[in-house]
């Protein structure tokens, strides 16, 4: 269980709260770059951190993200005109350029300075693997954006989709940490062979693996250990990486290492999140029957299954073909699990096992973390310098190993080898 207290440090978001403040340090995803399409295309409304803003793609393509209301009197500038490198509200005219500069205010006199004393909210975007990443935090602090290997791979090599997910970005990060529940809420009783990239007959095998967090330079790197038979181990290696991310071998053993896949738990405020899903291949495009999303979720990003209709779930499916009776998606199983314990879950109330060691090492850290920032500390993973910025290290791996290896020993040999690349120090 985790005190009130420590539950509120983690999943209160705001600007002013500890985790708000700590999040706001990092470039996090603000909304998919296909949403605003082209230049001067309608305007994209983001709440992100309990911010309601305004994303916008001006006559130059440069993507701006804003307040949503107006400095002059407060109408929503979603209603604005997006003309000639700004975004004009319909009210007064009032125009703003991605920068929150005030160019323009033609009710006032000619001569009227006062555009010049308003600065209006706009903060910083870049664009990276088909997602508009923002930064919210103080200007005297940028970052770099980290420069994960997917970043620049051709978007045909790319699947990124998002979600709305009605629960704190919190539960969606814990899901991403107990490797445990693969064995569980995941499981098909027709189809082991094809789901999770293969490995479904080896989750099936040892459904308490034994879990370990180690504590990274960018997160925590988490293994997980099932006995696949007498001789063989099989090992996960996945990352919770700061301030949201989680990064999984999804590609299982036949797949790896094509790639692997990234969950992004982002809040958009202290009771929702958007999950943004990464999937990528380093060597070959996305087949479409790995577009597994495209019949779960609307042009709204609300989930076609959802907690108001029970997920769509099936009473006969779930006696035959699948353990949750929601189709084969995992994101639906996921959504189920975390959603359905409330929009903020008490944990005062959890009752945590062994199998929770690695999701208290992540609570663990990001409390030490948040505790940093507030003694004058920069966090960790806050990028920037090019050195700094190699990130091979944050490796995801499914493989089976002999039973007389160490694991840790493994992922340390296997980080060294040309693909990756272990922290020394
Ligand atoms: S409220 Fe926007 S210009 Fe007046
Ligand atoms: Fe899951």
């Amino acid at each position: 269980m985790l005190p009130r207290e420590e539950n509120d440090l983690l999943t209160q978001v705001s600007q002013g709260r500890p985790m708000g403040e700590l999040m706001r340090r990092y470039w996090i995803p603000a909304l998919l770059s296909s949403e605003i399409p082209e230049p001067d295309c309608p305007p994209v409304r983001v709440r992100l951190l309990g911010e309601d803003l305004l994303a916008f793609r001006d006559s130059e393509g440069r993507v701006g993200l804003l307040d949503e209301h107006c400095s002059h009197r407060g109408t929503s500038l979603f209603f604005g005109r997006n003309e000639e490198c700004g975004l004009r509200c319909i009210y007064h005219g009032w125009k703003y350029d991605i920068c929150g500069n005030v160019l323009e205010t033609p009710a006032e006199p000619t001569g009227s300075t006062l555009k010049n004393k308003v600065q209006h909210t706009a903060y910083p975007c870049q664009e990276s693997a088909g997602i508009v990443w923002s930064y919210l935090g103080p200007k005297d602090k940028i970052p770099l954006l980290p420069n994960y290997e997917w970043m620049n791979l051709p978007s045909s090599h790319l699947y990124v989709t998002k979600s709305i997910q009605d629960c704190s970005w919190l539960q969606g990060l814990e899901g991403e940490c107990d490797s445990s529940h693969l064995s569980v809420l995941h499981k098909s009783f027709t189809t082991q062979q094809q789901r999770g990239g293969g490995d479904g007959a080896l989750y099936a095998a040892d459904s308490s693996p034994h879990l370990e967090g180690i504590e990274m330079d960018y997160g925590v790197r988490m293994l997980s250990c099932r006995k696949a038979d007498a001789d063989t181990i099989y090992l996960r290696v996945s990352n919770i990486v700061l301030p949201c991310h989680g990064f999984i071998p999804t590609g299982g053993v036949r797949g790896n290492p094509e790639g692997y896949t990234i969950h992004s738990h982002v809040p958009i405020d202290d009771a929702h999140s958007m999950r943004y899903n990464i999937h990528f291949r380093r060597s070959r495009p996305i087949r479409n029957d790995e577009r597994q999303h495209d019949d779960e979720i609307g042009v709204d990003f609300k989930k076609l299954r959802n907690l108001r209709n029970n997920y769509l779930q099936d009473r006969e499916q779930q006696k035959r073909e699948t353990f949750t009776g929601m189709g084969q998606t995992f994101l639906i199983h996921d959504s189920c699990a975390t959603e359905s314990m409330g929009p903020i879950y008490d944990r005062a109330q959890e009752h945590l096992g062994v199998s929770d060691v690695t999701v208290i090492a992540v609570r663990r850290f990001l409390l030490q973390c948040i505790r940093a920032l507030q003694a004058g500390k920069e966090p960790p993973h806050v990028v920037r310098t090019a050195k700094a910025n190699d990130m091979r290290h944050v490796a995801c791996i499914a493989t089976t190993i002999p039973s007389t290896k160490d694991p840790k020993a493994y992922v340390v040999e296997q980080l060294k080898k040309e693909k990756y690349w272990e922290v020394t120090n």
